[in-house]
């Protein structure tokens, strides 16, 4: 069964839902289809951007969907092309969006260095209420330093790859340490879904090595971003919380980044 799914503070106040969909590599009808039985099903978090050139097809099944906006998560990002005119940007996000203000507005990555005026674009966003939260994508724990030596202001949330095969104590506990919250994308591309390990845990609760995978980032507290098309999977990957998991099985997860 389909538990709630636990979210993570930000600062500055508000949450984050720790488990959203992912909408990289869908456009247009199987984007709009995909968002909207996630929104059927449950979820309360979409992830998109401007690269994936389908903020519309997005906002318009969140907007049929009639879920409530306040209740749902949106997250945009920002190319990193368009660093000389980030306003424009966001604004361009909004109106495909159909949207006043997204929740969580990112540097999609780092615009060769850590981008320090530009963070204060996006801060400026944040501060004239376009956008919720700021934060960035790909960043490393130095660059993070960088924006908030800089700048005066954290980001809010760091996206970066990240999956039991990448799994980095060092790396998650500077993020929580900085008050910046970990968000994972690609959780199965990087990850070997056959592990016997994974099917090993899998097994003994009945669900699938993917189901595992995404509970595992939910152990840690950290937001994962799951894609998919498909609508079983769409359900699958949502059905994540109502089978137990201990802290041996969590370790033995992490464990696969060093096998
Ligand atoms: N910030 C960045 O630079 C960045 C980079 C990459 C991704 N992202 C974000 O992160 C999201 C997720 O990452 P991703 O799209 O790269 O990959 P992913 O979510 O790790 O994997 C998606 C692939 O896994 C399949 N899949 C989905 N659920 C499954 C399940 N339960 N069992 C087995 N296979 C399953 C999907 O196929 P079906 O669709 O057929 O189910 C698809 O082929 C993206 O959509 C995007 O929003 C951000």
């Amino acid at each position: 069964m389909t538990g709630e799914i636990p979210t993570a503070p930000l600062t500055g106040g508000g949450t984050i839902p720790l488990l959203g969909l992912g909408t990289w590599q869908l456009t247009g009808a199987p984007c709009y289809d995909a968002v909207r039985t996630a929104l059927e099903l449950g979820y309360r978090h979409l992830d998109t951007a401007t690269m994936y050139r389908n903020e519309a097809e997005v906002g318009r099944a969140l907007r049929d969907s009639g879920v409530p906006r306040n209740e749902v998560f949106v997250t945009t990002k920002l190319l990193p092309g368009s660093a000389d005119r980030p306003d424009a940007t966001l604004d361009a996000s909004l109106r495909a969006l159909g949207l006043d203000a997204v929740d969580l507005w990112l540097v999609h990555w780092p615009p060769g260095g850590p981008g320090v005026d530009l963070w204060r674009r996006l801060v400026a966003a944040r501060d004239d209420g376009r956008a919720r939260h700021v934060g960035v994508s790909n960043y490393s724990l130095e660059q993070l330093d960088v924006l908030t030596e800089d700048a005066g202001v954290t980001p809010a949330v760091n996206q970066i790859r990240w999956a039991p095969s990448l799994y980095d104590a060092a790396v998650e506990d500077g993020h929580r340490e900085r008050g910046v919250v970990l968000e994972g994308y690609s959780p199965f591309t990087s990850t070997d879904l056959g592990s016997p390990v994974l099917r090993e845990i899998a097994g003994r609760h009945g669900v699938r090595p993917a189901q595992v995978v995404l509970r595992w980032h939910l152990e840690h507290g950290v937001v994962v971003i799951p894609k998919s098309a498909d609508p079983g999977r769409l359900a699958e990957n949502l059905d994540v919380t109502g089978f137990p998991v201990d802290a041996d099985e969590v370790a033995r997860i992490d464990r696969l980044a060093a096998a």
